[in-house]
């Protein structure tokens, strides 16, 4: 597996990519209230990314997908379909969103509390989002992809929790997914090694249940089997001398 080395000046495009996404879902939050249409979400965001970024919208018409964000609510796992689907107080979603700036993509995704959160949901949520940082802490020159994949596995399972096998990180460039795969799960020291200049996506899928999942004949949305809650969050990330730098952190990310 290959993984393409971006030069100093698209490493500069990634860098204004993955801030123009981040942007998109600082801006999108506080629209994520009870009674809010998972397409009045899209439209929202498809209105900033075009008319405001004068941007575009990766996923709309990729692979005849037919909105401009995924929304991913409860025991969806990803890829979900905005439509008239309501928010209730209570619901936890995934906003993903994907933006292309001369030429390059930013890739991102977060999860919301609509309203008044629950426990589970807070579990769930809250093991995604540290998995994705144990996945970052070990993004750097000399290690593998393996232990990426590793550390995120041993964090969530030791929760009993699960995660999902089926969809994984991926490279991203000028093209949306490229090599190579990055799983959230496998074996220290295995896999391609990483080197200053990779750029790729960590997002790990959590399962409050079993981590099987189903494909809904949509085509495109994928749920947990057992209908438990699942969580994501997502960061396109530059490897670099020392680590790694993440292009799409938000406002009020700072770590
Ligand atoms: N943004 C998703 C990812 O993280 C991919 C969405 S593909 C779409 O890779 F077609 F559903 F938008
Ligand atoms: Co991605
Ligand atoms: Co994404």
């Amino acid at each position: 597996m290959t993984i393409s080395i971006k030069t100093p000046t698209e490493q500069d495009a990634m860098r204004l990519a993955g801030r123009l996404t981040a942007d998109v879902l600082d801006m999108i939050g506080p629209y994520v209230q009870p009674g809010v249409s998972t397409d009045e979400l899209d439209r929202i965001c498809h209105d900033f990314i075009v008319n405001v970024q004068h941007a575009i919208p990766a996923p709309l018409n990729y692979r005849g997908f037919p909105k401009s964000i995924c929304t991913s609510v409860n025991h969806v796992v990803c890829h979900g379909i905005p439509g008239d689907r309501i928010l209730k107080s209570g619901d936890i979603v995934n906003v993903d969103i994907t933006v292309i700036k001369d030429g390059f993509h930013g890739d991102s995704s977060r999860m919301f509390f609509v309203g008044k959160g629950t426990v589970q949901g807070e579990r769930v949520v809250r093991a995604s989002y540290e998995g994705l940082w144990k996945g970052i802490a070990q993004a750097k020159p000399g290690n593998q992809l393996g232990d990426i994949g590793h550390a995120i596995q041993t964090f969530v399972e030791a929760q009993d929790l699960s995660i999902v096998r089926e969809y994984c990180g991926h490279g991203i460039g000028r093209v949306f997914h490229e090599d190579p795969q990055v799983l959230h799960y496998g074996e220290p020291h295995t896999g391609a090694e990483l080197h200053p200049g990779q750029t790729f996506t960590i997002e790990p899928m959590v399962n409050i249940g079993k981590r099987h999942v189903r494909l809904l004949p949509d085509g495109w949305t994928v749920v947990t089997r057992d209908h438990s809650l699942s969580a994501q969050w997502e960061h396109t990330i530059l490897i670099t001398d020392s680590g790694c730098e993440v292009l799409t952190l938000g406002a009020n990310e700072k770590r």
